[in-house]
This record gives C-alpha cells, structure tokens and sequence, in this order.
C-alpha cells in the first residue's frame, strides 16, 4: 500500500523525477513550528467538538511536542516520501503515537493547513522586521538629533540645489521608513486571519468552532469564505510589496550615500566594518554594504513579480502552483531581515565630514534667496526669478561669485535691491528661512526629530 497521505486511490508508484519534482520538504520544513502550533491547536479543536476524547487530545499534543522538540534539537530525520512539512510532522507522529495520530487530519485539508502555517510563519517574522526597522529609524532619528547643525548641498537632478541640513536628509529617510512601519502594521490586519476549519475547499463538516480555533492560534478571526481561504495568498502579495517598497527605500538611501561617499563628494566615511578592499589596488575601499542594499532591492522585487505571475490566472480555490509562494516569501524576508542591521549599523558608524558638506555649498544656491529678497521688496516672484537668473549670469560672465556682486550691479538689474541684500548671503540664514512645517530650518527638522521620537516610544500594536 502505498504510504502516501493520498495514496488511497493510487497503484502505480510515482516517478522518482516527479517525486522530486513534487516535494517542497527541502523549503517548508522551516513551517515546523507553525505546523506544530497549528495541529496542537486543532487536535483542541477536534475534542471540544466531540470527535477526539480528551485523553486521545492530550496523547496528540503531547506527540507533536516530541516532534517539535526533535526539529528544535535539530534531530527530526526527514524520510523519502516525506513530501512535504505537514506529511512528515504527521508521519513522525504516528511512529510516536500510533494509528491514533491518524485521527488529527479529521476535516482537515493540507490545504487550509499550508495556508495557516504560512500565515503563522509570516506573522512572527514580521514582528523581526518591525522592530529592527524602528531600530534603523531609532539612529536616522538620534543621528538628526546630534548632527542637526550641519549644513550640506540638496540635490535636484543630482544638481546643486539649495542648501539643507544633513538632519533634514537623513530624516527624509526616515519618514519613508516610518511609513514602511504602518504599512506593515496595516498588512498584518491582513495576515492574521485563519484558514485553517476550511478543508479542501468547501468548508469543515464537523461542529468545529473556528472562532474559538481562531483565538487559540493569536488570529483575529477565521477567514469568511472557505474556497477563498484556501487560495487567498493576497497577504503573500503585499508582504512581498511591503518588503520591496522597504528595500527601494533603503536602495535609494543607500545610493545617496554611495554618492557621498566618493572622494569627490567625501561627505561621509563609511565604517571599515561596513566596507571591503579590492584583491587588486591596495588603495580601495568600497562601499559593498551599501551597494549590496542596492543590489538586493531588485530581488526582493523579483520575488514579489514572480509570485504575481503564479496568481495571476488561477482557477477558482487551491491549485499547485501555489507551493510556488513559499520560496520567493522566504527569500524576500530573509533578505530584508537581513539588510536592515546591516543598514543599521552601517548608519550608526559611518563619519560625516561637516567641512566637506560646507564646502561643497556654492554661491549659485543661493540664488533663489536672490529671488526671495526682491519678494520680501514686493516684487513678483516670476519677475524676482528672473532677475535672480540675470544676477547668475552677469556674475558668470564676469567670472565672479554670485555673492560677490556689487549692489550697484545688482542694481542695475532691479532698483529694489538696497543695503541689506548682503545679508541673504549666507547659507545658515538660507536654511534657517525655510521654517514652514516641514522645512529645512533648525527649529522645523527639531519638530520632525521630536514627532519620530514619540511615535517610536509608542508600543507596536500586538
Ligand atoms: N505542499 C503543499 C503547498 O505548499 C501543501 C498543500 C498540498 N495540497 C494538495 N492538495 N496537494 O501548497
């Protein structure tokens, strides 16, 4: 006979190339604890609803516990024909326990099954990525705190802009990141839902209380349509979203600094910790931690295209294909549960070079205060741009900084300008203008720092 769990109606033996084909042991048999958790859980469930004495409940939950502590001890042999998590830890049970291990898959489908480990699984990683992305928030934020006197360049196009602080930037990621941080909050609404009481597909013939199973396993409630339960994988989908959408940010972050790192830019230095050499010019030192964060946004992004191609265009409830969804979550989540110490601490150690930032500021950032200046006098702003842009050129034309003008040549170009223009020379007043709510001024970046600081003192929502 043959000893598979749907080996009933089979003679033929299946061939070996198939065998391998058909098995995802070698990845799911990480689910182990999910699918422990899960079964436990719904050995209960079976009791109370009358189809499993007490006594029979206990020797099953005690049973799976000596499974679990052999895959915690590293121990649990996986055998041919073990082809999948759930055969194997039911196989193993029922060497343990006998034939009355059998009585565990009543009503049960690999079906719901697979989707609720999954849903287990996934909902305890998240809870990894969360507070290592609060901690990566934490130093953006405690960095801003105590460096918020420096002033660097803004970039527009890559092009000197106007000027900023370095607080200001590394808040900007910041807040990207923050909204990583609900987006996760809100996707695991989404994940917490249970599958498990819906069989193969059409629901659970016996008197199970989801409700109750739903509770014992942390849910928040039972999934509402059993032939959706089965096939849902949206929150597979989002994950992966969620986990691209965090890595393209910490990709761009690590771009700017890529950028800054250079030696022509030099306005940071990365950590040696955070950096390798060359095996050919002895003089290098590369910022592979950063480009490696680069690198692994586009797989993680991978992963969540290759899992849209397997949804898309599904037939109605389970199919195979959707053991396709395991390896690109896994992958994603590993990925980015490991970028973010990595982008963490290559944060919290780099050095910043201030003078080499304040070097890089160049009259011709300040022509838009030029332009403002003339506002403050009055004039529309499209006829200050203008003039502004005419200071620029007379000043290149006469191969002069911008800030070197005299007043009686900026004069010459508005009757506006008066004594106090050179005043707006300066990039710390420049900085220090733009104190809306939002802005680049010392007291609006304190506003930003101190609104991230409550947020990451509050809790994360169990
Ligand atoms: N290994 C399968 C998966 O990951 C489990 C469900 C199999 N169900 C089935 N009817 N063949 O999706």
């Amino acid at each position: 006979m043959s000893t598979k769990l749907w080996g009933g109606r089979f003679s033929g033996a299946l061939d070996p190339l198939m065998e391998e084909f058909n098995a995802s042991i070698d990845f799911d048999r990480r689910l182990w604890q999910a699918d422990i958790h899960g079964s436990q859980a719904y050995a209960r469930a079976l009791a109370r609803a009358g189809l499993l004495t007490e006594q029979e409940a206990e020797q099953i939950v005690a049973g799976l516990e000596r499974v679990a502590g052999e895959w915690a001890a590293g121990q649990f042999e996986i055998q041919a024909g073990d082809e999948d998590i759930h055969t194997a830890n039911e196989r193993r049970l029922t060497e343990l326990i006998g034939p009355i291990a059998g009585k565990l898959h009543t009503g049960r489908s690999r079906n719901d099954q697979v989707a609720t480990d999954l849903r287990l699984w996934l909902r305890e990683e998240l809870k990894t990525s969360e507070e290592q992305l609060r901690t990566l928030i934490g130093v953006a934020v405690e960095r801003a705190a105590t460096e918020i006197e420096l002033l660097m360049p803004g970039y527009t196009h890559l092009q000197p802009a106007q000027p900023t602080r370095w607080s200001h930037w590394l808040l900007s990621y910041a807040w990207a990141w923050q909204r990583d941080a609900l987006r996760l909050q809100d996707l695991l609404n989404r994940v917490n839902l249970m599958p498990l009481g819906n069989g193969a597909l059409a629901g659970n013939p016996f008197p199970i209380d989801r409700c109750q199973l739903a509770h014992d396993l942390g849910f928040a409630a039972p999934t509402p349509n059993s032939l959706d339960g089965v096939s849902d994988r949206d929150f597979v989908a989002e994950a992966l979203f969620w986990a691209t959408m965090t890595m393209l940010h910490i990709s761009r972050w690590a771009e700017d600094l890529v950028i800054y790192s250079s030696r022509e830019f030099g306005f940071i230095t990365l950590a040696d910790a955070y950096s390798t050499g060359s095996s050919l010019m002895p003089q290098k030192k590369n910022p592979d931690s950063l480009e490696l964060l680069r690198g692994k946004a586009g797989r993680v992004f991978g992963n969540m295209s290759g899992l849209l191609m397997t949804l898309k265009g599904l037939p109605s409830t389970y199919n195979k294909d959707l053991q396709e969804d395991k390896e690109p979550l896994f992958d994603a989540v590993d990925t980015l549960n490991r970028a973010l110490p990595i982008a963490a601490g290559a944060l919290a150690t780099l050095s910043v070079n201030g003078k080499n930032m304040a070097r890089a500021l160049v009259p011709e950032m300040l022509a838009t205060d030029l332009a403002e200046y003339l506002v403050r006098k009055g004039v529309p702003f499209r006829e200050t741009h203008h003039v502004a842009g005419a200071a620029v050129a007379l000043a290149e034309s006469s191969g002069s900084a911008l800030t070197d003008l005299s007043l009686a040549e900026l004069q010459s170009l508005h009757p506006a300008f008066e004594e106090d223009v050179t005043a707006i020379w300066s990039y710390e007043g420049s900085v220090e203008q733009r104190d809306a709510r939002g802005g680049s001024s010392r007291r609006a970046v304190q506003e930003q720092i101190e609104a991230l600081l409550l947020w990451l003192e509050r809790p994360a929502p169990e």
